[in-house]
């Protein structure tokens, strides 16, 4: 899928414990604006169900794994995060939904501008007639 990509992340690998970062505009094409995490999701619940107009985002599973569908409107794709070095880059007018979550799992989005819910389109259908 065009502009969708998973992104490796630093990994600094340690007998004490590995670390991974993160920079806004260098690991990822945007400045950080904003930072929220999923967690303690019920099994078999599912998340997100909607595309932003102009918002960027990130996301990580930190902990844990969860499956990431994505649909631009043309094509589909699954992608599975289990690996707390690698983030899912997701441009703007990307349908997203977040299933499959395991026990404990901890999603870390980051995303390019402070919350607005005027940012999100909800509607499938006007997802659909926006991106034609
Ligand atoms: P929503 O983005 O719909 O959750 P998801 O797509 O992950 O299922 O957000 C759920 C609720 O939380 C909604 O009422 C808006 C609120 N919210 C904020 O207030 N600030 C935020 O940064 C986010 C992501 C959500």
């Amino acid at each position: 899928m065009k502009n969708v990509k998973l992104i490796e992340l630093p990994k600094i690998l340690d007998e004490r414990g590995n670390l991974s970062f993160i920079e806004g505009e260098n690991h990822i094409p945007f400045q950080i604006k904003r930072t929220y995490w999923i967690y303690d999701v019920p099994g078999g619940e599912i998340r997100g169900g909607h595309a932003y107009k102009e918002l960027y985002e990130l996301i990580v599973a930190l902990s844990g794994s969860f499956d990431v569908v994505l649909d631009n409107g043309i094509n589909k794709q699954t992608f599975s995060l289990n690996r707390s070095y690698y983030g899912l880059y997701i441009p703007k007018m990307v349908w997203r939904r977040m299933e499959n979550f395991s026990t404990n799992s901890l999603a870390l989005v980051l995303a390019s501008e402070i919350f607005d819910q005027r940012d999100y389109i909800r509607d499938y259908e006007q997802f659909k007639l926006m991106i034609k």
